[in-house]
């Protein structure tokens, strides 16, 4: 079975696209067959794995025309391997388009899960990086997903609505779309210590949202290797693979690979 598991969170800048690489990429290193999904038209993930966005085609943009115009996606010619242990399927600035042009598409929620329907069975696991709203595109992640991953950046969560992506969640549930999609949990990035960090930030959930929602260990700290890797074209694994980064990143894909 596939574990396709979106990389979701409303604010930007809070370590989505270094997370879905990373865990790509040590899922990679462990020996599952991944892939990795640009869902987000600003293709930091597509840059991130040493593409230029600029110049590449066929891209997920062309699936999701194709599907949008009434054709087959064939995705498949959309996925590159890397210079990694995983594949790519890329995205161009005009992925931007798409989230209007879905708006008039039939069944306009599900067209991610087409497209990956193609696919799916050659990997173990799809790892979606998302734009940061909670518009169609996101929806159509979550529609396609079996579990969902929020990372936060660890001093955001103090503001009212940090969480809004979990109300999209229980939409998506609620609605059918994916009555059956689970949040393996919340990753906290960026962290400048662990102090009573956590403890807070648990608390907060558990007044908000209610409790049952896992917190990753380890977080993953701040650390300026993370930025030179993406500068590199690289997963933090490849980069510098004994970082504390890379090992954080293993341990989570380890549990998550576990089912624990
Ligand atoms: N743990 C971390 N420590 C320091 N910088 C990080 C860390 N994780 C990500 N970054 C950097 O922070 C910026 C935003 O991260 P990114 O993953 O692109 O967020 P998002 O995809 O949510 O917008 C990037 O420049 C990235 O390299
Ligand atoms: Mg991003």
């Amino acid at each position: 079975m596939t574990k396709i598991i979106a990389v979701a969170m409303q604010k930007g800048g809070v370590g989505k696209t270094t997370t879905a690489i990373n865990l790509a990429a040590a899922f990679g290193e462990m020996g599952y067959r991944v892939l990795a999904v640009d869902l987000d038209p600003q293709c930091n993930l597509t840059q991130h794995a040493g593409f230029d966005p600029d110049n590449l085609s066929p891209t997920i943009y062309d699936a999701f025309k194709a599907e949008i115009e009434g054709y087959e996606s064939n995705v498949q010619g959309s996925i590159y391997e890397t210079d990694e242990k995983f594949h790519l399927l890329p995205a161009q600035a005009e992925l931007s388009l798409i989230e209007l042009a879905l708006i008039n598409t039939l069944s306009r929620e599900r067209v991610l899960t087409t497209i990956l329907g193609d696919v799916v069975n050659h990997y173990d696991y799809i790892l979606i990086d998302c734009n940061p709203s909670l518009g169609l595109l996101v929806v159509n992640a979550l529609t396609a997903a079996s579990s969902v991953i929020i990372p936060i950046q660890t001093e955001y969560l103090a503001a009212r609505g940090a969480l809004m992506i979990l109300s999209s969640i229980e939409t998506v549930r609620r609605k059918k779309l994916n009555a059956d999609l689970v949040i393996d949990g919340i990753l906290l990035t960026m962290a400048d210590t662990r102090t009573t960090l956590t403890r807070d930030i648990l608390a907060a959930i558990d007044n908000q949202y209610g409790s049952g929602i896992r917190i990753f260990e380890p977080i993953v700290k701040r650390s300026v290797r993370f930025a030179e890797s993406a500068v590199a074209g690289q997963s933090i694994i490849v980069y510098d693979s004994s970082s504390q980064g890379a090992e954080a990143y293993r341990q989570i894909a380890k549990q998550i690979a576990k089912g624990a």
